[in-house]
């Protein structure tokens, strides 16, 4: 690909990055704010790091209106370690039941982790035997945990590998019981759209989507849980630790110092864009014309995942030949041909094949007119 050439990045994770927030860390790479070193080379305990962690903070807190009584906290091993964390941190007890709904993989693998560490898991619901289709099965039908008993429900508003988003609206908060804590994988749609941050007790993102670079994850925790749920029968590996990194200040080590710097700056991007109110109409109207598209195109792509559970995020889409079936054949020619004119990493999660767009806050709304431009001019020469 020429050096000239625009390039869209409808990679899953790590992703596209604001244009303006990589121009602006060019800038500032070899003498941030005038200190001579580039953010890279500053102590963690520096002043100047300390400022950069703590305008960060401010501004997540200012995007997503976290109240006071949550902390923020900046974690390491990805959102994967967070599988273990809540176990270690949040289930009191081996007496007591974690509940988990399972719309796509990474939900799965937290069950795993939850009952390899032996916590003995409810799965209220689970999408695996439609291949993760997002048909869920009616709320009133899930038998959760009666409250006494339970120690948390656990899921993920944004399945990345399924394309499938959870409707996680008032319908849902209230068939869940009374009191018990609700964790969230916010991974891959985190600050796409409003949310109430007081339904949860726990959110934690991987920051490699809608945040910034691979390296950190960010966690909103409401603070009376801190310390107070840890299962008695396991020692927390320190790392994972809740309250320790709390009382740290999210640096009992090294944080990921450049990660969360680049944090910051995706931060004041989105809120010079303005905030979440301009995202989420824009996240809204980017994947509408990508399923549009889809829709529009009599069968020959067709996106395995039922309307109402369709992600704004990730858009997996497989492509039918004459013969009605999948055709890989196609799908090859597709990412070729996309790749040939800028458009990269569309290829499908091994797991479900075909293509995968995902089309995170930082890809701009002339990058999915590329694509749908280029599926209805493929669809026309391949049909
Ligand atoms: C929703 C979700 N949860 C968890 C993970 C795992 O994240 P990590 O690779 O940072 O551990 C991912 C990764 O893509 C994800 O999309």
């Amino acid at each position: 690909m020429s050096q000239d050439q625009k390039t869209w990045n409808f990679s899953a994770g790590p992703a596209v990055i604001p244009r303006p927030v990589l121009e602006r860390a060019q800038r500032e790479l070899l003498n941030w704010n005038n200190c001579g070193c580039s953010v890279m080379e500053l102590s963690h305990r520096s002043p100047e790091f300390e400022s950069i962690l703590s305008k960060a903070e401010q501004d997540f807190r200012q995007i997503l209106s976290i109240p006071k009584n949550y902390k923020v906290l900046w974690m390491q091993g990805g959102a994967t370690a967070q599988f273990s964390a809540v176990v270690y941190n949040l289930l009191g007890s081996f007496d007591k039941t974690a509940d988990y709904i399972v719309t796509g993989a990474w939900t799965s693998k937290a069950v795993e982790e939850a009952q390899r560490l032996g916590a003995r898991v409810n799965v209220v619901a689970n999408t695996k035997s439609t291949g993760h289709n997002g048909a869920l099965p009616p709320i009133s039908s899930w038998e959760f945990t009666p409250p006494s008993e339970s120690a948390y429900i656990y899921y993920t508003s944004n399945e990345t590998v399924h394309g499938v988003e959870f409707p996680d609206d008032e319908a849902f908060f209230s068939s869940l019981p009374a009191g018990v804590p609700v964790i969230c994988d916010m991974s891959s749609n985190i600050m796409s759209r409003k949310i109430d941050i007081t339904k949860y007790a726990c959110i934690f993102a991987g920051a490699q989507k809608n945040i910034g670079p691979a390296g950190v994850t960010v966690l909103i925790i409401r603070e009376d849980l801190i310390g107070t749920r840890v299962n008695p029968s396991l020692t927390i590996p320190i790392m994972l630790d809740y309250k320790i990194c709390a009382e740290n200040n999210s640096m009992y080590n090294t944080p990921p110092t450049y990660s969360i710097y680049i944090a910051g700056l995706v931060f004041e991007w989105l809120q010079s864009i303005g905030g979440l109110a301009a995202i989420e109409a824009l996240n809204l109207r980017k994947s509408s014309k990508l399923y549009d598209t889809v829709a529009k195109s009599d069968g020959f792509y067709r996106c395995p995942v039922k309307e109402g559970y369709r992600s704004r995020m990730n858009i997996p889409f497989r492509i039918y030949g004459k013969d009605g079936q999948a055709s890989k054949e196609l799908e090859g020619k597709f990412l070729k041909e996309a790749e040939g004119r800028g458009m990269v990493q569309l290829k499908g999660h091994r797991s479900v094949g075909g293509i995968r767009a995902s089309l995170y806050n930082a890809m701009p709304e002339e990058g999915v007119d590329a694509l749908t431009g280029f599926m209805e001019e493929f669809r026309r020469a391949n049909v």
